[in-house]
Order: C-alpha cells, then structure tokens, then sequence
C-alpha cells in the first residue's frame, strides 16, 4: 500500500502516524511547527506518553516514520492522509475549524491523483462534508479533476494509555459512504481487522456523532457518580461501595464510575461543550450533557468548599500541600486539569500552596504563575513540610503508598483531603489523621 501522511502532530496525530508506522506502514507526520519537526526528526517527542518515545526512535530507524514540514510533497506521496490538527473551542463552546478546513485545502492543492481524507480530529457534525466541498472548490478553481473520498475515523485513545489503545481498541469507526475508501481503510488497519476488532462502517454524520456521543455518555456517568457522591456523603453511606455494586449490573459496567474532583484533560470538557452548543444550533437541547458540564463545574467548587469547612476559623493563612496538578496520572497534561480550580479558588480564600506533581511542574509553572505564595517543591515529602493539610489532586501510583508516620511527622496539623479516595477512611482515622474523601 502506498504511504499514509498525517497532518498534525499534536496528541492524536503523533499516536496515530507513530502507531499506524509501527504496523508497518510508510507514514510521514506533518507540522508546520518547523521546531517541533525538527525535535522529533531526531526523536524527541514534545509530550509525555509513556512508551512513545521508544516507538518513535524505532520506527525512524526502519525508515518507516518520517517527519517533515513539507505538506505538499507528503500528500503527493500518500494515497491516504489523516487530518489530526486542533479544533479548538471558541468563547461560546462551538469547535473552532480553521485549521482542520486550511488542511483540506491544501490538501488539494498538492493532490496528484485519487486521495482518501481522514478526519482523525473530532468535529461538529456536518465537517465531513465541508472537507468535501472545500476540496471539490479547490480542485475546481485549479481544473485539476481528481477523485477523492472523505472518512470520518474517531479516535478513542485515552492519554497515558494512548499506544495500547490504538493498538488494542474496543472498535474502529469508519464513516463513509464509498466502498473504495472503506476497503482502503480495512488495508491500514489491516493489523487490527485481522486480530478481529469490530469495525463499524457508517455515514459520515454518524461516525462524527458517535465521536461526540462516546465522550458525553462517559461525562455524564462521572457526574452521576460525583452527584452521587456528594449525596452519599450527606447520608452516611459509601459511594466506593456503591460504585462498586451498581457496577456489577452489565447495563451499567463498572467503568468511569470513580468520584472524584471533576474530569479534566483536552477532551471531555471540551467535547461536551461542543455537543450542547451542537444540540442548540439544531434547536435540539442536550440538556443531560448541559447539566453535566454544570455538575462538573459545580463539583471543583465542592472540593474547595469540602477544604474550607474541615478549618475552623477559615482558610486565611493556611498553607497547604497539593499533590498532583494533573488531570490524571501519566501525563503532564494540564488542559482544564481540576486543580487549576481548586487551587485558585483556595487562593482566594487566603491559601498558600507546596505543590508537586509527578510529570506536570514544567505544565504547572506556567499554568499557575502569579498565585500567591506557591512553592514548586522537589517530591510529595518535601510538599507537605509544614502544612496545614495536603490535598491529593491527582491518583499518581507514588501518592498511593505514603509513608503515613513520615506524613504526620512533616504536617503541622494531619488534615488529609484524598479527592481521589484511594486511602481508606477508616484507617486513616486509625492512624490519626483527620481525613475527608469524596463520599466515603
Ligand atoms: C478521554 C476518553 O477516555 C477517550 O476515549 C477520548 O478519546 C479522549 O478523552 P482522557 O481525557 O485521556 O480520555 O482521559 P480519561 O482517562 O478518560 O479521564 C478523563 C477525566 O475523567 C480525568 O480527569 C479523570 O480523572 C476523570 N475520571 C475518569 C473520573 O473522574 N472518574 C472516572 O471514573 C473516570
């Protein structure tokens, strides 16, 4: 087969072009970041994703990733290109498409024969079908007449975990309507078609639904249980035990039921508000998912809230130790990370921070300059050294096993904020601690 190009080397492009090379395919990665190309041709990846690095060193080596700036000469090569580039949301929620329609059009502008287009970034229903017509109208204006198919592949890769989902994932979604394209994309993911992982073949418009709906579905079900949670607290009971039991029932599945802070990270937050401003556009609420961008947003508040009333006499002069700045552990992505919230409200109310986070102090340096009285600390240890309190943000493994003397002997009062519950309530209290989980 002939070779894949991917535009956009951001999360979701490096993975793909990395993973799709590692099947065994030519593939060449396209950026107009000249920076960045040139740090990856010499495998230096820009993000932190365990495993990559190694993939990509490997894969440059067989001759199998390329990495250039050269948009044109990459599609002349390619029989299938992967669109991969941001779309990011505008004031009001809606995705912004500029980049994703500028690819499609210099992708015309470079074709050379029969093209399948690949929308790997997830897009507002109805992209798929502006790629098309912004292709056709340049392939128009320059009279050249060549076929092309546009597809709508989702992505589902979770960071952290990105190399193994692609390479194991739970479905492939293919939305188009042309048979030639359908069995061009069975051809790239030949590996997995054959390892027997469903494929779905769709319209466009359903596979760009799917995408929206996937994420929204997972959204609501982590502010079911953060709701949940808040009331349980309220009533005595125990959500880890309740997660646990109404997890069991199959229609539900016991996944993504974890209470917690809020979800964070470069898509839930964003994909969500994408779909509700989607449903109004075609005066068709999504007001589950309206309500759950509310909860989420509501529940940081909850946690800072939670804070507050453990001290009496207020939070005013109070200094306490974050750890984890993460929207979760193994990655040092901070995009609408729930601690961004949490620590400047508490700033607000008077607080001073001892902030470590396992993979995020370069992120979190800049994410939080300018708060007041923040010390970027070298380990969890040295983090709570005098504090009031210490607030676990973010379940890194290294936070799961502390050693709880050394805790009580760095803290000045053991105040013990676990918003991830990964500690029990009961022994904590055994071991002296004053301690508040999220509805335990
Ligand atoms: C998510 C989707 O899982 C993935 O399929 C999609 O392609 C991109 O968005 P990601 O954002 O990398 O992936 O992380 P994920 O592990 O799904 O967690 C998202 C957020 O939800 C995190 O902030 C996490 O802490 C939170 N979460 C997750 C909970 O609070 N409770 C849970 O039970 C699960």
């Amino acid at each position: 087969m002939q070779k894949i190009a991917v535009v956009g080397t951001g999360y979701v492009g490096l993975v793909t072009g990395t993973c799709l090379s590692d099947f065994g395919l030519e593939t060449i990665c396209v950026d107009i970041d000249e920076t960045k190309i040139k740090r990856l041709k010499e495998g230096h990846i820009p993000i932190y994703e365990p495993g990559l690095e190694e993939m990509v060193t490997r894969n440059i080596q067989y001759r199998r990733l390329e990495f250039t700036t050269d948009i044109q000469s990459a599609v002349e090569q390619a029989e299938v290109i992967f669109i991969a580039v941001g779309t990011p949301a505008r004031e009001d929620g809606s995705a912004d498409l500029k980049y994703v329609l500028t690819v499609a059009e210099q992708i015309a502008r470079s074709m050379n024969g029969y093209k399948v287009i690949v929308n790997k970034s997830t897009v507002p229903v109805g992209t798929g079908q502006k790629v098309k017509e912004v292709v056709q109208q340049v392939l128009d204006e320059t009279g050249k007449s060549f076929e092309f198919d546009v597809v709508s592949n989702p992505e589902f890769l979770r960071e952290g975990n990105a190399l193994h989902d692609f390479t194991h994932p739970d479905k492939v979604v293919v939305g188009t309507e042309s048979q030639r394209a359908k069995d061009i994309m069975k051809q790239v993911y030949r590996v997995l078609y054959l390892n027997e992982t469903p494929f779905i073949f769709t319209n466009i418009e359903t596979a760009e639904m799917i995408k929206y709906a996937n994420n929204a579905f997972l959204a609501v079900k982590i502010s079911f249980i953060n709701e949940i949670a808040n009331l349980c607290e309220k009533v005595g009971a125990n959500v880890q035990q309740l997660a646990q039991a109404i997890g069991k029932d199959g229609r539900i599945g016991s996944k993504f039921l974890h209470a917690g802070p809020g979800y964070g990270g470069s898509c839930f937050p964003k994909d969500t508000l994408a779909l509700a401003h989607i449903g109004q556009a075609y005066d068709s609420p999504m007001r589950l998912v309206e309500t759950t961008i509310e909860v989420n947003e509501r529940q940081k508040l909850n946690m800072v809230e939670k804070i507050e009333t453990a001290y009496e006499g207020g939070l005013a002069g109070r200094k306490l130790a974050i750890l984890g700045l993460t929207f979760k552990p193994k990655t040092d992505d901070m995009r609408d990370a729930p601690s961004l919230t949490i620590i400047r409200e508490l700033e607000k109310r008077g607080v001073s921070f001892r902030v470590y986070d396992p993979a995020g102090m370069e992120e979190g340096r800049w994410r939080l300059e300018g708060v007041r009285g923040i010390e970027f600390c070298t380990d969890e240890y040295s983090a709570m050294e005098g504090c009031d309190g210490v607030v676990i943000v973010t379940e890194w493994h290294q936070f799961r096993n502390l050693d709880l003397k050394r805790v009580q002997e760095l803290l000045v009062s053991p105040n013990f904020f676990d918003l991830r519950n990964i500690y029990d309530k009961a022994e904590m209290a055994n071991q002296g601690f004053a301690y508040y989980g999220v509805g335990v």
